[in-house]
């Protein structure tokens, strides 16, 4: 795959041309990055839509959860990311407890979408129903979170596999209707069996990104430490490090795409039954 030449007009992905990719059934890629160096090659090397994830916590900050992120953080990330973008859709999230209220959560979106993200990311279920709604009729769009929640992980109990039984399967389900009804344009599904991921994406409208949610989602994202092999200690099973083979961060992501437009990732061993 031959680098985006740099003096070409590229047109900007929109949430209407992510759609139409997820009509063709064309597979969607996504990274995490935080600063312009790294969004600005993934960028250049074709990712469809870049993530400030707030596992900017963990990866950046050290942090063991991403409980200690600020608003500001993710602020100061988009900014960073955002630079230089000139194809890649931007996506930022909203951080720990910074969407607790409609309003709260208006005004902290606003400054992400302000720093440069064209949509935000919140994680939970029903309950963010009226948030979500409110946050599309102010012309904010809005991708969901179900599944593993990393900022729920101290209700959760750990970072533990989703939706296994058929009650909280079929509750999750649910939960992704009423949140595309609420107006959700994307779905972000994480750890949670490939039979689910499939089953979700069948039964909703809007694009599914799975981490650790199968190959029937309608994409895959990684955070870019996780893809490259740079963050030490223990990995999820949804994991794969592309430099191993590449030996070249370039080559690295041209595999992943590659791998992800065809389905050959996620491979079996990276996912999860019920
Ligand atoms: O924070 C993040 O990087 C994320 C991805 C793991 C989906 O939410």
């Amino acid at each position: 795959m031959a680098y985006i030449d740099t003096n070409e007009s590229i047109p900007a992905l929109t949430i209407s041309s992510l759609n139409k990719m997820y009509q063709a059934r064309e597979k969607i890629t996504s990274l995490t990055a935080y600063d312009a160096s790294f969004a600005t090659l993934f960028d250049q090397i074709g990712i469809d839509i870049i993530l400030v994830g707030d596992s900017l916590g963990n990866v950046i900050q050290g942090h063991t959860t991403t409980l200690p992120v600020l608003i500001e953080d993710m602020i100061y990330h988009t900014h960073c990311v955002s630079k230089n973008l000139r194809r890649s859709y931007l996506i930022s999230d909203m951080p720990f407890a910074s969407y607790a209220e409609p309003s709260q959560a208006l005004k902290n979106a606003a400054l992400l979408m302000q720093a440069g993200a064209k949509m935000i990311k919140l994680e939970g279920g029903a309950w963010l129903a009226p948030t979500v709604e409110n946050l599309v009729r102010q012309g904010i769009p809005v991708c969901a979170h179900l599944g593993l929640l990393p900022q729920s992980v101290n209700t959760l109990g750990g970072f533990k596999v989703q939706g296994k039984s058929s009650s909280q399967a079929e509750q999750m389900l649910k939960e992704a209707k009423i949140l595309e009804s609420a107006g959700a344009q994307m779905l972000v599904l994480e750890a949670i069996p490939s039979s689910l991921g499939k089953a979700i994406t069948e039964n909703i409208s809007i694009p599914t990104i799975g981490i650790g949610a199968g190959a029937e989602c309608s994409g895959q994202v990684l955070v870019m430490h996780d893809a490259l092999g740079a963050f030490p200690g223990r990995q999820p099973k949804f994991v794969k490090n592309f430099l191993a083979t590449t030996g070249t961060i370039d080559k690295a992501i041209e595999l992943y795409i590659t791998e992800v437009k065809s389905g050959a990732f996620p491979a079996p061993e990276h996912c999860f039954s019920s």
